[in-house]
């Protein structure tokens, strides 16, 4: 087979997978679908979507994350967890925008909500981005406390992180634009500063039923948690506003007045187009797991001009490291290219040192089946290679993003950043997988742990019963892995089309640009 009609055969695969990330995003957009949205709108609310287009900057761009979170995991809910958050320029200012979905289930939290809430959070305190939540959301969706209420990374996670934001400078202001209870109130309550939309906007810790039941008080929802009695009475909201449209064109103000925003820290270079075709990308992917992809022409077409400055090429050469520039931004890239060894191991721990030691943002591009076992490498002491590696990335204060292009197994998924590093940012490609380890490699591992338990009682497997034990693991490792589980689990920050890469990464390394720089200190390097 020549080499065209392979990348061409791979670019019809890629076709397939990108439809699918179109319909599942196509689901996301819907919310809670066209009879709920009918009702929401009968009450003068705009849709969550219209709201956050009324906020941003006309023609300014809208990062979206974890958009499919949640997916298949609630009866009829949609894609999204009942929530929309990203980052968009407001006032000309970068925001972190945390909207409730009131046409999914009242915009109640699901545990996966709060996570998807949380996670929002902290992308916005790594990059000191200003929060806007537009609170319509009726607190906890009661049926899921356990993974709602008792834990850290919960409900209340999200004022913990409210609060310290708020006590480091970074502006928290809250929008109530529905009837909002308990943990729904307690959100804007602990903004640094509350709009409320008269007629429509409510806020109780106990809804007029809750009130009735607990202390047989009846009072009608105004009396008790209107948008007039908050800003006359309790003092509770800052300011009223007339309707969705007047409370969104005050919260532009209230971000004109949060103060300077800081100058970058880094000099960025004119930005450039890749000199070679980002559209090849679908025709280097692999379309066969076990054949690798082109990293290396895959790279060549991410980065300016198609730059590409390698650090050590010759050596380690496994795992490619080098300097390059998005959209003018410098970056410190990691890429895989092949199984890390001892040397790809330090040839990274150094690397890395020098990208703290000069202030440059980390970029790891992940496509790896993990660290080379034997005795050969264990002999060498790969143990210690993978553990500096680990070290260097854990320690490095630079931001740090990453993106998983291939297949992404075992150690190899952690040292490339995996979610446990605190990535500033982690997006899947379509066709990325991650998991411990390979279905085959899984399937077979605990195939031969049962036959040495059976052979213990002196029994012994036919080739039909080991077939039939595998392939369940095997399913069930394939499902694992797929790039839409880990973002409906909310375990990579949403899934890109590989050509959306550069624009993601563009907008996210402008908002680190202005966080200050932090110094890094390792922790022991094991020689
Ligand atoms: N837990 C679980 N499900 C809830 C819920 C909650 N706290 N609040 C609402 N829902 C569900 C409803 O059962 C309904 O489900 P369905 O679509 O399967 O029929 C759906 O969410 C929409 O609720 P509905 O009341 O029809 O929507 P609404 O827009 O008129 O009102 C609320 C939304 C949130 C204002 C209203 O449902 C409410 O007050 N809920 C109770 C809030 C509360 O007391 N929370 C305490 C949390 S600690």
């Amino acid at each position: 087979m020549n080499e065209a009609s392979d990348a061409e055969q791979n670019a019809a695969a890629y076709r397939i997978l990108l439809e699918a990330l179109a319909r599942r995003r196509a689901q996301a957009r819907g919310g809670g679908g066209a009879r709920v949205l009918a009702k929401h709108r009968e009450r003068g609310k705009l849709f969550v979507r219209e709201r956050i287009d009324a906020l941003l900057d006309p023609g300014s761009p809208f990062l979206e994350l974890a958009q499919l979170a949640g997916d298949g995991q609630h009866e009829g809910v949609p894609p999204g967890a009942g929530m929309v958050t990203g980052i968009g320029q407001v006032s000309g200012r970068q925001c972190m925008i945390i909207a409730n979905d009131a046409t999914v289930k009242g915009g109640t939290y699901f545990g996966i909500t709060c996570k998807k809430h949380v996670r929002a959070q902290e992308i916005a305190w790594m990059h000191r981005l200003p929060c806007i939540t537009l609170v319509d959301s009726g607190g906890a969706f009661l049926p899921d406390q356990a993974k709602i209420f008792p834990d850290a990374g919960q409900f209340g996670s999200i004022f913990y992180q409210q609060v310290r934001m708020s006590a480091e400078g970074i502006g928290q202001i809250a929008v109530v634009m529905g009837a909002c209870t308990a943990g729904g109130a307690y959100i804007p309550a602990l903004a640094d500063e509350l709009v409320i939309v008269r007629g429509q906007g409510f806020m109780y810790l106990g809804g007029p039923q809750l009130t009735q039941a607990a202390t047989g008080e009846q009072v009608d929802p105004e009396t008790l948690g209107g948008a007039l009695m908050h800003s006359r009475t309790s003092g509770v909201s800052d300011h009223l506003a007339a309707d969705d449209v007047d409370a969104l064109a005050i919260t532009r103000r209230l971000v004109s007045h949060l103060g300077d925003w800081p100058a970058r820290r880094w000099q960025i270079a004119p930005p450039r187009s890749p000199r070679l075709d980002p559209n090849e990308i679908y025709g280097l992917i692999s379309r066969d797991a076990r054949h690798p992809s082109e990293n290396r022409e895959i790279l060549l077409r991410l980065v300016d001009d198609s730059d590409f400055d390698e650090f050590k090429p010759l050596y380690g050469d496994t795992l490619m490291c080098g300097f390059a520039r998005i959209n003018g931004f410098r970056v410190g890239v990691l890429a895989n290219r092949g199984v890390l060894f001892t040397e790809s191991g330090n040839k990274a721990a150094h690397f890395i040192d020098l990208c703290c030691k000069r202030d440059i943002p980390l970029l790891f591009l992940a496509d790896v089946t993990g660290f080379m076992v034997g005795r050969e490498v264990e002999q060498q002491g790969i143990a210690k290679a993978g553990a500096r590696f680990i070290t260097a990335m854990a320690s490095a204060n630079v931001p740090k993003y990453t993106v998983i292009t291939g297949g992404s197994y075992g150690a190899g998924y952690l040292a490339m950043c995996g979610r446990a590093f605190r990535p500033h940012a982690i997006f899947m490609w379509p066709n990325a997988r991650a998991a411990i380890m390979g279905p085959e490699q899984a399937a077979t591992t605990l195939a031969l742990v049962r036959e040495q338990i059976l052979a213990r009682g002196g029994e012994q497997w036919s080739d039909a019963e080991r077939e039939a034990f595998k392939q369940p693991i095997r399913d069930e490792y394939e499902r694992f892995a797929d790039a839409f589980n880990f973002a409906s689990n909310l375990w990579v920050d949403g899934v890109i089309d590989p050509l959306e890469t550069r624009q993601t990464l563009t907008l996210l390394l402008d908002a680190a640009a202005r966080t200050p720089r932090e110094e890094t200190r390792f922790g022991v390097f094991r020689m």
